[in-house]
C-alpha cells in the first residue's frame, strides 16, 4: 500500500474519532465511541495498525510515525470526553418540554425523562424512643388513677437520696463504689439541687425515691404523686442492668392507707399497661430502709420471674423526717424499673439494645 493512501485513511479515521468523542453527551455514548475507535479487538485504530503491515517496506518508518501521532490524538480526544462526561454528573436526557423551557443547557440523567409528578421514595419518619413511649403510657395510666406527675433533680444531696429515706451514714448503700458522687466544687450553681448547702457532697440520684421526700417536705398530706426520670448506678451492664436507667416512683399518703391499696394500685396499673398481654405479678417480702413492710414486685417472664421494682408502706421514720405525723397518716410508695416494663411489653430480652441507638432495632417499636 502506498504511504499516501495509508496516511489519508489514518487522517480520516482520526477526524471521525475526534468528532465522535467531542459529541458524546453521556457515559453510554462515550463507551460506544470508545469501543468503535479504540477497542482492543475490533476498534478502527487496531485495524489501521494492522494496515501498517501492507505499507511498502521503505515507507514503514514514516507510516509508523504517522500512526503513533494519530493514535495519540485519538486517545487525547477520548480522555477529554471522559472528563467532560464525568464533570457533567449523572443526569437524565431531558424530555423536549424540559429542554425547550430551560434557558440553561439541561443536565442529562441516565434513565429517561424526569417526571416530577411521580411520587418520591417514602420518607422515613422518626418516632419516640420505646422508653419514652413507656413513660408517656405510665403517666397516662397513673394520671387516670389520680396520680399527678412531678419532677425532681438528677443531681441530689445525701439528705434526699439517703438520710431522709432512713439510710444512715453507716449504711452500705451509701458506699462511694455503689454511687456516682460528684466533684461538688465543680457543680455549677444552676445545677445544684434547691437548698443543698455549698459544702455538702452531691451525687447523681440512685433512685427516684428522692422525689417522695421533696414532695412531702413541701406539701401537706394528702399526697398522690408519681415521678419518672433517670437514675444512675455504677452497675455493670448486662441483659437486665444498665448504669443509667429510668424509674417510676409512686407515693400515696392519706388517712387509713393500707398495703391492700398498694397491691390494688399496682395490679390495676399492670392490667392497664399490659392489657392483652398475659402478665402476672407477684409480691415477695423484702426490705427497704424507707418502707415497712416492704415487698419486691416481680412479673412473669420467659418461664420465670423478672424483678420489676420495690414497694411498701412508708416507714414512720420517713414520715417524721418530713414533718408528717405517722399517727395521723399512712402511705405506700413504689419504685419500678421503666426499662424492665418496656422490655416485658415488647419482648426485648436485653436492656442494652435500648441504648445502642441502632435505628433498625428502634424503628420496630
Ligand atoms: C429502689 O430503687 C427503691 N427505691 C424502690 C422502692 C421505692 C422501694 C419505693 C420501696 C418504696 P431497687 O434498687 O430494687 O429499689 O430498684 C427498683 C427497680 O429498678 C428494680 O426492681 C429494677 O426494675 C430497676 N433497676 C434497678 N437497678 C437497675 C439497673 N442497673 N438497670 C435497670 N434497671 C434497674
Amino acid at each position: 500500500m502506498a504511504l499516501a493512501d495509508f496516511v489519508a485513511d489514518l487522517d480520516a479515521l482520526a477526524d471521525a474519532a475526534q468528532q465522535a468523542f467531542a459529541s458524546v453527551a453521556d457515559a453510554a455514548a462515550l463507551e460506544e465511541a470508545r469501543v468503535e475507535f479504540t477497542g482492543a479487538k475490533a476498534g478502527k485504530l487496531k485495524a489501521a495498525q494492522q494496515g501498517l503491515g501492507k505499507v511498502d517496506k521503505a515507507d514503514k518508518p514514516a507510516a509508523g510515525k504517522k500512526f503513533n501521532e494519530a493514535k495519540t490524538a485519538v486517545e487525547a480526544a477520548l480522555e477529554a470526553a471522559r472528563q467532560r462526561v464525568a464533570a457533567s454528573g449523572i443526569v437524565v436526557r431531558p424530555g423536549p418540554a424540559v429542554a425547550k423551557a430551560s434557558a440553561i443547557a439541561p443536565r442529562v440523567i441516565i434513565g429517561g425523562p424526569l417526571d416530577v409528578t411521580v411520587p418520591g421514595k417514602k420518607l422515613r419518619l422518626g418516632h419516640l424512643h420505646p422508653v419514652t413511649q413507656t413513660i408517656a403510657d405510665m403517666k397516662d395510666i397513673m394520671g387516670r388513677l389520680g396520680f399527678t406527675a412531678v419532677e425532681g433533680p438528677e443531681i441530689e444531696d445525701e439528705w434526699h437520696n439517703f438520710e431522709a429515706l432512713n439510710i444512715p451514714a453507716i449504711h452500705p448503700a451509701r458506699d462511694p463504689l455503689d454511687n456516682f458522687y460528684l466533684a461538688t466544687a465543680q457543680v455549677a450553681a444552676s445545677q445544684r439541687p434547691a437548698g443543698a448547702p455549698q459544702e455538702k457532697p452531691l451525687l447523681l440520684r440512685s433512685q427516684t425515691s428522692t422525689v417522695q421526700i421533696r414532695v412531702m417536705e413541701s406539701t401537706p398530706p394528702p399526697v398522690r404523686i408519681i415521678s419518672l426520670g433517670r437514675v444512675y448506678r455504677p452497675d455493670t451492664a448486662d441483659a437486665t442492668h444498665y448504669p443509667m436507667f429510668h424509674q417510676i416512683e409512686g407515693l400515696l399518703i392519706d388517712r387509713g392507707v393500707t398495703m391492700a391499696d398498694l397491691k390494688s394500685v399496682l395490679r390495676l396499673f399492670c392490667q392497664s399497661y399490659f392489657g392483652k398481654y398475659e402478665v402476672h405479678i407477684r409480691f415477695r417480702p423484702s426490705f427497704f430502709p424507707f418502707t415497712e413492710p416492704s415487698v419486691e414486685v416481680d412479673m412473669n417472664w420467659q418461664g420465670g420471674w423478672m424483678e420489676m421494682g420495690g414497694a411498701g408502706m412508708v416507714d414512720p421514720n420517713v414520715l417524721r423526717a418530713v414533718g408528717y405525723d405517722p399517727e395521723e397518716v399512712t402511705g405506700f410508695a413504689f419504685g419500678l424499673g421503666v426499662e424492665r416494663v418496656c422490655m416485658r411489653q415488647h419482648g426485648i430480652t436485653d436492656i442494652r439494645a435500648l441504648y445502642e441507638n441502632d435505628v433498625r432495632f428502634l424503628s420496630q417499636f
